[in-house]
């Protein structure tokens, strides 16, 4: 039987889940474009305590499967306000801020059930454009999801490690 998937807000509990799924991904998807060390570092830099406020602000989605409500993926939107954000009068943007899928689910689709429910969102809103700064190795991904490359950002995530990143932007 095809997994049926339900994305809801996560909740506190959730937590565990999300920081194993994060740092799993980050180890078997995101290694195929970093180097240990920058995986190393990107996985050391992760805490749970750190999506509680996000959690708390429902910024932070879960997709879960129906049958056995096992999270299989998270997402996180927010508001576009950092160094970067590009407000402008055309309208507002959000950030996709993190997508993480499970990468021993085994289910197909979380990625994509996960930024539609991101762009629905977005939209209730007010936003006209998504934002994601993609890793190298989701650009794909996010192509086929409808977004374009901008250019390449850098993110310092340690004193030894900066991972380059891909600027995605899609009009809603
Ligand atoms: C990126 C990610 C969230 C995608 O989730 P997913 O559940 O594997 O994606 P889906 O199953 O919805 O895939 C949708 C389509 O994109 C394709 N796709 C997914 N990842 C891809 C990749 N890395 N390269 C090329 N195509 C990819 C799928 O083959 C599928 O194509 P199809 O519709 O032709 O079958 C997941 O791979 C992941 O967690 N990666 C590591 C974390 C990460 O890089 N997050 C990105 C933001 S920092």
């Amino acid at each position: 039987m095809e997994a049926e998937l339900r994305i809801r807000n996560a909740i506190e509990t959730d937590v565990e889940e999300i920081y194993r799924i994060h740092t799993e991904a980050i180890k078997k998807k995101c290694s195929t474009r970093y180097g240990a060390e920058d995986v190393s570092a990107w996985v050391a830099r992760q805490e749970k305590a750190k999506y509680l406020p996000f959690i708390v602000a429902n910024e932070i989605i879960v997709a879960e499967i129906v049958q056995s409500r096992r999270v299989v993926g998270f997402g996180h939107l927010t508001a576009d306000t950092g160094a970067d954000s590009d407000e402008t009068a055309d309208g507002k943007a959000m950030q996709i801020r993190g997508l993480f899928a499970d990468p021993d689910c085994g289910v197909k689709g979380v990625g994509t059930a996960l930024v539609k429910e991101l762009e629905n969102r977005a939209k209730e809103f007010g936003a006209v454009r998504v934002k994601a700064n993609s890793s190298l190795n989701a650009v794909e991904f996010y192509k086929k999801c409808g977004f374009f490359a901008l250019d390449i950002t850098r993110h310092q995530i340690s004193e030894q490690s900066c991972l380059q990143c891909q600027k995605m932007i899609k009009y809603l």
